[in-house]
């Protein structure tokens, strides 16, 4: 029998459809474990919480590529790798200047990553050592990419990176020109520490398929981006504050509810497929929230916040994801609300390709199977 053969449930009873994949197990990884039941992520081994408490962004990028965390001679070597490679290319650069700024920043991130493969002579290249330097390689030049964009989308000019500063203090001066104030840059380095790495989601399994083929990682990075666009991923981020704009003011949060769930929209930046009872990162990032909140004196977002993280708890038992508190959070600091997702792009990256490189070091074809529902076999007339 054929492997397409299995495929028909005729004579073998219908198969069991697990609809978008919910439950299945696919593969063993190394990179996290996500606990619903304990409510914990752990990346690598290491609680989600601690590394944001305790490590650059730079460090835990480190430890889901290479599996550990840096010891000084390590890190000096890892940090100067990225600080040397994060000038915007010129060839990049064009690229993105000639996207319109019609085009949602995603798709010039999706454009710029296969640019940035393209100029790379290793591009080509699975092998083990390669794809250690490629995954810095992307990982440097994405903040670039990213605060070019809003830079241009509000008429400024590129700003050059800055080696002495560290990358999540860079990607702000990048962006803003400045580097601000602590509270923000520290928020900013907990974000991205949360964003890092989630188990096999849909866009890191997106770029597991594609590296299961033997294409490279820039293919498989920018399969991904396309993945994490869909509102359902990353986009949750940016529709949160697309929520409260329609909501408006703290007040109208119960009306605005009501009328969604009756006309049974999604509410953005609620729900999960792994957590059912609460997201593990999300305490950690309303924490920098807060602090955010306090920092700029903008109380009647966080009222907003809580009037309907409230409402959606009680009236549904959906509680937040991340998104929801990184939506916000990313308001404060100042980014463009269609700049949100390419920051969690920017975040990733380090997971992605942690697990592109898992995938290729043991890798096998991934290509499942399906029920047919289509017309039964049937001519065309005159064959
Ligand atoms: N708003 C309103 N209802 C929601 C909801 C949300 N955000 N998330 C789940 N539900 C409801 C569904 O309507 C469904 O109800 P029903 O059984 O009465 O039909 C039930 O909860 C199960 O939802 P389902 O979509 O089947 O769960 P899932 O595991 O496939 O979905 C998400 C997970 C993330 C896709 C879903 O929660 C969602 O769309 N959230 C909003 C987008 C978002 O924030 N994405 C970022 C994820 S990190």
């Amino acid at each position: 029998m054929s492997t397409e053969t299995a495929t028909s449930s005729e004579g073998h009873g219908a198969p069991e459809i697990k609809k978008g994949l919910a439950g299945v197990v696919v593969d063993t990884t190394a990179v996290s474990k996500v606990n619903p039941e304990t409510n914990s992520l752990l990346y690598r081994g290491y609680p989600v919480q601690e590394l944001a408490k305790a490590c650059s962004f730079e460090d835990v990028a480190h430890l889901l590529l290479v599996g550990e965390l840096p010891d000084e001679t390590q890190r000096a070597a890892f940090e100067a790798d990225e600080r040397s490679q994060r000038a915007l290319d010129r060839e990049v650069r064009a690229v993105i200047d000639a996207t319109p700024v019609s085009a949602h920043p995603m798709d010039v991130v999706r454009t710029a990553v296969s640019v940035i493969g393209s100029l790379d002579p290793s591009a080509h290249s699975i092998e083990d050592a390669d794809t250690a330097a490629q995954s810095v390689r992307v990982l440097a030049k994405l903040p670039a990419v990213v605060a070019y964009d809003q830079r241009r989308r509000r008429g400024e000019d590129l700003v050059e990176p800055d080696e002495s500063l560290d990358y999540a203090a860079n990607f702000l001066h990048m962006t803003f020109g400045e580097v601000p104030d602590d509270v923000v840059v520290d928020a900013f380095r907990v974000s991205l520490v949360l964003y890092a790495e989630h188990s096999f989601n849909a866009s890191t399994f997106t770029a597991r398929v594609v590296t299961s083929t033997l294409s490279d990682l820039y293919s498989a990075v920018t399969a991904a981006v396309g993945a994490l666009k869909g509102p359902l991923h990353g986009g949750a981020n940016e529709a949160v504050m697309q929520t409260f704009g329609e909501i408006g003011t703290p007040d109208n949060v119960g009306a605005w509810l009501e009328d969604a769930l009756a006309s049974k929209k999604k509410i953005m930046g609620f729900g999960h497929r792994v957590y059912k009872n609460g997201d593990s990162r999300v305490p950690t990032m309303k924490v920098a929230l807060d602090e955010l909140v306090e920092h700029t004196g903008r109380h009647d977002l966080l009222e907003m916040y809580d009037g309907l993280e409230t409402a959606m708890t009680s009236g549904k038992n959906i509680k937040p994801n991340l998104d929801y508190p990184s939506g916000p959070a990313y308001h404060l600091m100042g980014f463009d609300t269609q700049t949100f997702t390419p920051l969690f792009v920017a975040a990733r990256v380090p997971g992605w390709c942690a697990h592109v490189r898992e995938q290729l070091a043991s890798n096998a074809l991934i290509r499942p199977l399906s029920e047919y529902v289509g017309p039964d076999e049937r001519h065309v007339p005159g064959a």
